[in-house]
């Protein structure tokens, strides 16, 4: 017997009860990119590999150990994109849509790849919704993007169960200056760290303040916040980031350990967590990367985004079933005929109906079969109505239209079948 093929660890189908919660989100969040003036931009799956290695950074956990990276046939290094930021700035730069701080709004979705241990949350494909805009300095636009997550949050019922942590990591300068204090500090203290933060504390000390390793945990009351590092100017574009949430009425906590994983990002970060989901909690983050255009090859661009990590906010809905999301797989018409000639003049009115009904869904039945065994797959489908043909309707040019809730029938015309079934399922569906 062939043994049967699963799919790759990590890997998953996303199954027709969940597609339904998918593109509720898509349709939401895309007409709300669309009224804050931003465009879609599509981009490849697969980046050379160094792409993501100068722009993620060589001592990101991403680019060290998570990766999937493979030689084409002509021996070249390529990777299946493990975020899309660094694809977005490449093809900025590369269609000449980045130059000299030009402002572009721009939003993404699709796959992403990273080789992680899966777990509740965490998966080796996973998609991301994003947006990146461009050619701004001021906290203002930060503030913006902001503001857009929470409506997100708003429109998908689930702003009640997801926080915001807020940090800013101030310039580039000013984190290497805090760095240099943390490689100090856990020098004196290298007997509470464990490998994984040995190796970070010279490459990237900044990750050691993500430790879960109680030891190390224990150290951070020895370690000044990274407040007392920053720059001036980026102090002032927190402060004034933190005033616009202030009056914008969106609530923050300030989590001075936030450094976020990737290198590429200074000043203002963030993320949206949840405490309903355990510890993959994170559906949302991002913040600015000033330097990443001109870092790889482009003009000095000032930039800042997010990206929603989109199986984490399925679950989060599919936790707390808020009512603003209507998962409602329901057919709305059964088409049911039996008896002689019923089933020609069925095909027919089938797509005489999806022609004037196109808002609604509606299934022939197949297989003929008594009016009973038809009428039980119609409720197998939880159809909201049935539409019945038998010979005696046909020879009165009629037809009857069942309420499969109520179990109500009634009979019409098949001029007027379409005005009662649109009224009916208009009644049934806004209940
Ligand atoms: P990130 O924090 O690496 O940032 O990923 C963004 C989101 O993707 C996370 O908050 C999480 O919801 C989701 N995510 C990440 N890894 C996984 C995984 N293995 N399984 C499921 N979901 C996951 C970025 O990717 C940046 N490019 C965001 C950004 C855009 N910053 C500026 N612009």
């Amino acid at each position: 017997m062939t043994k049967k093929i699963q799919a790759i660890r990590g890997m998953h189908d996303c199954l027709p009860s969940d597609t339904s919660i998918y593109q509720y989100i898509e349709t939401t969040l895309k007409k709300i990119f669309i009224s804050y003036g931003f465009s879609e931009i599509r981009l490849p799956i697969v980046e050379k590999t160094n792409l993501f290695k100068h722009a993620i950074g060589n001592m990101t956990d991403v680019v060290e150990k998570e990766m999937y990276t493979f030689c084409d046939r002509h021996g070249e290094s390529i990777t299946l994109r493990p975020e899309g930021t660094a694809g977005c700035v490449r093809a900025g730069i590369e269609n000449g849509f980045l130059y000299n701080n030009q402002e572009q709004r721009l939003w993404y979705s699709g796959p992403m790849f990273r080789y992680e241990r899966p777990q509740h949350g965490r998966y080796r494909q996973f998609h991301q919704i994003g947006a990146e805009v461009f050619g701004f300095l001021g906290p203002d636009i930060d503030a913006d993007l902001i503001i857009m997550t929470f409506r997100f949050w708003k429109l998908l019922g689930i702003s009640k169960h997801i926080h915001l942590e807020l940090n800013s990591i101030g310039s580039i300068e000013s984190r290497k200056n805090y760095c240099r204090m943390l490689t100090v500090l856990f020098e004196k203290n290298i007997q509470a760290l464990d490998i994984d933060c040995k190796r970070r504390m010279y490459s990237n000390p900044m990750r050691i303040l993500d430790s879960k390793n109680p030891s190390v945990q224990a150290l951070f009351h020895k370690i000044p916040p990274i407040k007392e590092y920053i720059d001036e100017e980026s102090r002032i574009h927190f402060k004034e980031l933190c005033r616009l949430l202030d009056i914008s009425c969106i609530p923050y906590h300030i989590n001075q350990r936030l450094v976020r994983g990737l290198d590429y990002y200074n000043r203002t970060v963030f993320e949206w967590v949840t405490k309903d989901l355990g510890s993959q909690g994170t559906i949302c983050s991002g913040g600015r990367y000033d330097d990443l255009v001109k870092f790889l090859g482009g003009k000095s661009t000032n930039a800042v985004g997010f990206a929603i990590g989109l199986e984490r906010l399925v679950l989060l809905i599919k936790a707390i079933q808020p009512k603003e999301i209507d998962t409602d797989q329901n057919i709305d018409l059964y088409l049911i005929s039996s008896g002689t000639g019923t089933e020609d003049i069925m095909l027919l009115l089938s797509e005489t109906l999806r022609n004037q009904l196109p808002e609604f869904t509606i299934i022939k039945n197949y297989g003929g079969g008594s009016f009973k065994k038809q009428l039980a797959r119609a409720n197998k489908y939880k159809a909201r109505l049935a539409l019945i043909l038998g010979e005696d309707e046909i020879s009165h040019n009629q037809c009857i239209i069942k309420n499969l809730c109520k179990g109500m029938q009634q009979k019409v015309s098949l001029t007027h079948a379409p005005f009662v079934l649109r009224e009916l399922l208009k009644l049934l569906k806004h209940k």
